[in-house]
């Protein structure tokens, strides 16, 4: 037998013995065995610290919190070698993931892989509209798309676990994080973070998905005066008809892991809240997935006033039934003994760390720990084929865009156009097309607007003169002579654009604003703008609806573009071109007035509505209409729409019936477009007060000009019940409305009763 072929039989032979006696003398390793059994034996194996290691989830580079101290590289690798780290957050790249899963699996007793996870919230390196933007396309296969090639260049990177959808219902645009949800609805909310759970997760079984994460459980949106980690105090009946449905939605979608939120329910911070974390999550809900911290909240009990010391800030953590501690490094200083003292039962802890290795079993890394270590095909997903992601970026953007104003319909620009004037640092600021989570995202790739704009010119058949000016300088005084500058730059301009609003970096966690409006120097600036008498189209940048009262008589068209992300300009250069008719509506509401905030479609109609008589003794505003500026829902085309012929299939329905609401939509305008119709339900007189609308059913679709379209609804049990305040669904006999229409405003009502 030639020699090499000898050697490489004693070869085999010999690994074939050392992985049978491997696995006979480890069965956890034996990957005949199923994952219970190996479980099962692993964890008969793991010492105390070792599940508490499980339990611990480090930081890595960069910071998503309060830099409370943190232990250098050399000492956590250290604590990884021991054994007493069970998952890293903020580390992404193959490089560095593999380098520290070497050291998990190679280097400590057990050998049990790491898990990685970052803040993938709208994309890696390709970056998609932030969420709340996306949630105006009314696009749920392109949601979930977008997500889905999020978690493959995630994933390519080395990471297994994102901490999105955000499922945070709120109705305060003072509060930063609105940017992360999916607007103020939660049907809609939980259709979109489902869709966004099976992009990100697929199946779970290959390693191109990564895990999904439902956050903040529960109730964080709803942060007093919007002020971030404020307090929260909302009754039972609103968690449960408000602020849980997203949650439920997205862990009906399979989401693996759960994040608690920094707020309190009942006064008791929700890492520690038993009804929460236990009777409804884990028993009511049945969830077998994983919980983790926010970062450090369960130490933030301290200073809630709710644990006297870490110890105690971990105990009431865990037997309130969470789980996992991120960055805080308390679980690991403080388990083993609350166990030992008998403080927290070994059952808790054996059940938090089932779950995890559960989880990592499931991803295979007990058999391949390196299978999302790929270096080649790193380059390949987040450099080779990153131009096919950015269009599916740019087409996302581009349906995220909501059409506020076009009076005279300026837009679109038209092709003969002579002179284009646009104005604004945020127009040329590749930062600002990025908000706060931006993961891997490279803004030097960002398109700002005005590149997309003059870009227009090469390749929307466009030849127009291109002038740009700053006219004001971001975040700074009312400048006369920027303006001046402004006013000369669009001397011969047949159309001004202007960009404003506020910088991408306003976006997200800690960057709540008391007061969301467009600041006065832009305001000044688009006052002088005026005078020229110009067509003036506005193209606003905000991770939030912004107070825009001030500025909407002063100009003739209002883009809302939100923050887009890698293709913004290319984006809304297909919109001003009329390349893409927007066909995005605001899934929040635009305040008349910052007073009017909390201000929401789905409101309760009081005892006193305002409409009902004379105006006085009424439930309004001295100085300010009730109504706000934009209603949810909202956004135009650059056609019409009429709404015809709405009938009900029976104006009766019984408990287990199913009728439909039917109504034709024609396009009644000059441009192929795609209108969103909804459908709405008010139970008008009910056990518990409920909303004066709610959305319960919408269609997105195309028609052409003279088209007609009759959209059909079904509406049965699930569109006319509600929760009790102990969550038990309520069905109730009587009266209720149906409303079909183009927003939370314009609708057209019929009667409906259930017998
Ligand atoms: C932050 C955020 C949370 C994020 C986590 C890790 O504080 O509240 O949404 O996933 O820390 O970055």
């Amino acid at each position: 037998m030639h020699k090499f072929s000898f050697l490489l039989l004693v070869f085999s032979i010999s690994f074939h013995t050392l992985f049978s006696q491997t696995a006979q003398h480890f069965p956890y390793k034996n990957s005949k065995l199923s994952a219970e059994e190996r479980i099962k034996d692993l964890m008969g194996r793991m010492t105390l610290e070792e599940k508490a290691g499980q339990l611990n989830q480090l930081n890595g580079g960069i910071f998503t919190g309060p830099a409370l101290e943190n232990p250098g590289q050399k000492a956590k690798m250290q604590l990884v070698r021991e054994g007493r780290v069970g998952s890293f957050l903020n580390v992404s790249g193959v490089a560095e993931t593999k380098a520290i899963q070497k050291i998990a699996v190679e280097g400590s007793r057990l050998g049990i892989p790491l898990l990685f996870a970052l803040d993938v919230i709208h994309g890696y390196k390709t970056i998609f509209p932030i969420p709340l933007a996306e949630a105006c396309s009314w696009d749920l296969k392109g949601i979930e798309k977008n997500a889905s090639i999020a978690a493959k260049e995630a994933s390519a990177a080395g990471l297994h676990w994102t901490f999105a959808p955000m499922c945070d219902i709120s109705n305060d645009i003072r509060w930063g994080r609105v940017m992360e949800g999916a607007g103020e609805d939660p049907w809609y909310g939980g259709l979109v973070a489902a869709a966004r759970v099976k992009g990100f997760q697929g199946n779970l079984n290959d390693e191109s998905h990564i895990l999904a994460c439902v956050k903040h459980f529960a109730g964080y949106g709803a942060v007093e005066s919007g002020r971030e980690y404020n307090q929260t105090d909302f009754s039972h009946v609103a968690l449960w008809n408000k602020y849980l449905p997203p949650y439920k939605a997205a862990l009906d979608a399979g989401a693996a892991t759960v994040m608690n939120g920094f707020n309190v329910l009942d006064g008791v911070p929700v890492s520690a809240n038993a009804y929460l974390v236990t009777d409804i999550l884990k028993k009511k809900w049945k969830f077998n997935g994983l919980l983790v911290s926010d970062w450090a909240s369960f130490e933030e009990m301290i200073d809630w006033g709710h644990a006297e010391n870490k110890k105690d800030a971990v105990m009431k953590a865990i037997n309130a039934g969470s789980m996992v501690d991120m960055q805080s490094r308390t679980l690991i200083t403080y388990l083993p003994e609350l166990v030992t003292e008998g403080k927290v039962s070994i059952e808790k802890v054996d059940d938090a760390v089932k779950r995890l290795l559960q989880i990592k079993f499931q991803l295979g890394l007990f058999d391949a720990p390196y299978k999302f270590s790929n270096e080649e095909r790193e380059i390949n997903e987040l450099f080779t084929s990153s131009d096919a992601n950015r269009e599916v970026a740019r087409d996302a953007a581009k349906k995220s865009i909501v059409l506020l104003k076009n009076d005279n319909n300026v837009l679109p620009i038209p092709k003969m156009i002579k002179n284009i004037a646009v104005i604004g640092p945020l127009a040329v600021s590749k930062e600002d097309m990025f908000d706060f989570w931006v993961a891997k995202g490279d803004n030097r790739l960002a398109v700002p607007i005005a590149s997309g704009i003059a870009g227009m010119v090469d390749t929307k058949g466009y030849s127009f003169k291109f002038n740009f000016s700053n006219g004001y300088h971001l975040n700074g005084k009312i400048n006369d002579t920027l303006i001046n500058q402004a006013l000369a730059s669009c001397a011969n301009a047949g159309i001004i654009c202007v960009n404003i609003g506020l910088s991408g970096n306003l976006a997200g966690e800690d960057r709540s604003l008391s007061s969301p409006e467009i600041p006065e120097n832009q305001v000044a600036l688009l006052k002088a703008l005026q005078k020229t008498g110009k067509p003036i189209v506005a193209i606003v940048s905000s991770g939030r609806p912004l107070i825009l009262t001030k500025i909407e008589p002063l100009v003739s068209a209002i883009l809302q573009t939100w923050i887009l992300g890698s293709e913004t300009g290319n984006a809304v250069a297909d919109v001003l071109s009329g390349d893409y008719n927007p066909s995005g509506k605001t899934v929040m509401t635009f305040p008349y007035s910052a007073g009017q905030i909390p201000i929401y479609y789905n409101h309760f109609n009081t005892g006193r509505p305002i409409g009902k008589s004379d105006g006085s003794w009424r439930s309004r505003y001295r100085d300010v209409p009730n109504e706000p500026l934009y209603p949810f829902g909202y956004g135009l085309s650059y056609t019409t729409f009429a709404y015809s012929s709405f009938k009900l299939s029976s104006p009766t329905t019984i408990k287990g019936g199913v009728i439909t609401a039917s109504i034709t939509v024609t396009n009644s305008g000059k441009y192929e477009g795609e209108e969103v119709s909804q459908l709405y339900i008010q139970d008008v007189a009910a056990s518990i007060v409920r909303p004066v609308k709610e959305l319960k059913g919408f269609q997105k679709f195309a028609l052409k000009p003279g088209e007609s379209k009759t959209l059909q609804f079904s509406i049965s049990d699930k569109e006319l019940s509600f929760f009790d305040g102990d969550g038990n669904t309520k069905l109730e006999e009587g009266k209720f409305k149906v409303y079909i229409g183009t927003d939370s405003k314009n609708v057209q009502v019929l009667d409906l009763e259930l017998k």
